[in-house]
C-alpha cells in the first residue's frame, strides 16, 4: 500500500537556523508510529513542517499521495489529516458540544458522531454545556482528540497528548483512543514523552536527535537499544 504520508530529504528551521535536515519517513495505512526525542529535538517542527504551521520547510512533504509543500494548513487537514496539537487548540469560550460540532463542519462523511465522541470519552459527555477554558488537563485533551476524530480524517497526529496530565490521566486518555484508533484502522503518528506508554502502544517508532532521525524501526527493538535510549532520551 501506499504511503498517506511521506517525507523525502526534509530540512526545516525558522529564520535560516536548521532544526530538521535530512528527514525521511514513510507512513503506511492503519500503522502506529511514535516520534520521540528530547525537549528541542524537533519534533513539534517535524509536525509543523507536515502542516505548514511556520517553519520554513526544503524536501518533498507528501500527504496520501500529494506534493503539499506550500498549501495552506486547512487544504493540507482536508486530505484527510487531522492534528491534535501541542497545547491542545480549540476555541476556549465555546463549551464543549460546540468545540465538537465545530469540528464536524470538515465536510467529508465518515462513521464518527458526536454521540460516538461522547461514549468514547464520557467525561466530555456531562461537561457538555462546559466552556473549554473550564475544561481540566485531562477534559482539554480528550476534546482536543475529539474534535480530530469527528473530522473522520484517516491520519492523526498527536503532538504530546499526555504534556501536563497526571499520569494515570495521561494512561487512560492515550490506552483509550489508540486503542480505539487501532480498532478502525486509523494510522496515528504520535509524539509522546512517555516512553514505556510509547512503546508499548505504538509498533514502530522514529527518534530524532540532532536534527536528523537516528533511528526508524519497531519499537521493540528500540526497547533494546539501552544505550541508544540512554544518549538520546537520557532514561
Ligand atoms: N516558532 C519558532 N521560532 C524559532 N525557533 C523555534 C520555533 N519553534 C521552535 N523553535 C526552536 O526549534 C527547536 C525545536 O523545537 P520543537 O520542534 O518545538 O522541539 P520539540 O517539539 O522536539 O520539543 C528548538 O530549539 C526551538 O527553540
Ligand atoms: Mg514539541
Amino acid at each position: 500500500m501506499s504511503p498517506v504520508l511521506e517525507l523525502s530529504g526534509v530540512s526545516a528551521g525558522y529564520g535560516g537556523a536548521a532544526v530538521l535536515e535530512g528527514v525521511s519517513l514513510a507512513l503506511r495505512p492503519g500503522e502506529r508510529v511514535a516520534v520521540l526525542g528530547r525537549n528541542g529535538a524537533g519534533k513539534t517542527t517535524l509536525v509543523h513542517a507536515v502542516f505548514n504551521l511556520g517553519p520554513q520547510v526544503a524536501g518533498s512533504v507528501r500527504v496520501m499521495g500529494r506534493e503539499v509543500a506550500g498549501w495552506p494548513t486547512h487544504r493540507i487537514a482536508r486530505l484527510g489529516i487531522a492534528l491534535v496539537p501541542q497545547g491542545r487548540g480549540g476555541f476556549p469560550d465555546l463549551t464543549v458540544a460546540e468545540n465538537l460540532r465545530l469540528a464536524t463542519l470538515s465536510g467529508r462523511s465518515g462513521t464518527w458522531t458526536l454521540d460516538r465522541v461522547f461514549t468514547l470519552f464520557p467525561r466530555l459527555a456531562e461537561r457538555r454545556a462546559t466552556l473549554s477554558s473550564a475544561l481540566s488537563g485531562g477534559e482539554r485533551q480528550m476534546l482536543a482528540i475529539g474534535r480530530a476524530l469527528l473530522t473522520q480524517a484517516p491520519v492523526l497526529v498527536l503532538d504530546e497528548p499526555s504534556e501536563g496530565l497526571a499520569p494515570p490521566i495521561a494512561e487512560e486518555v492515550i490506552v483509550t483512543t489508540l486503542g480505539r484508533l487501532e480498532a478502525e484502522g486509523k494510522t496515528v503518528l504520535i509524539v509522546e514523552q512517555n516512553l514505556p506508554l510509547a512503546l508499548r502502544l505504538c509498533e514502530r517508532a522514529i527518534l530524532l536527535a540532532g536534527g536528523r532521525i537516528v533511528f526508524d524501526g519497531a519499537s521493540a527493538t528500540l526497547q533494546a537499544r539501552r544505550e541508544m535510549l540512554t544518549e538520546h532520551l537520557g532514561v
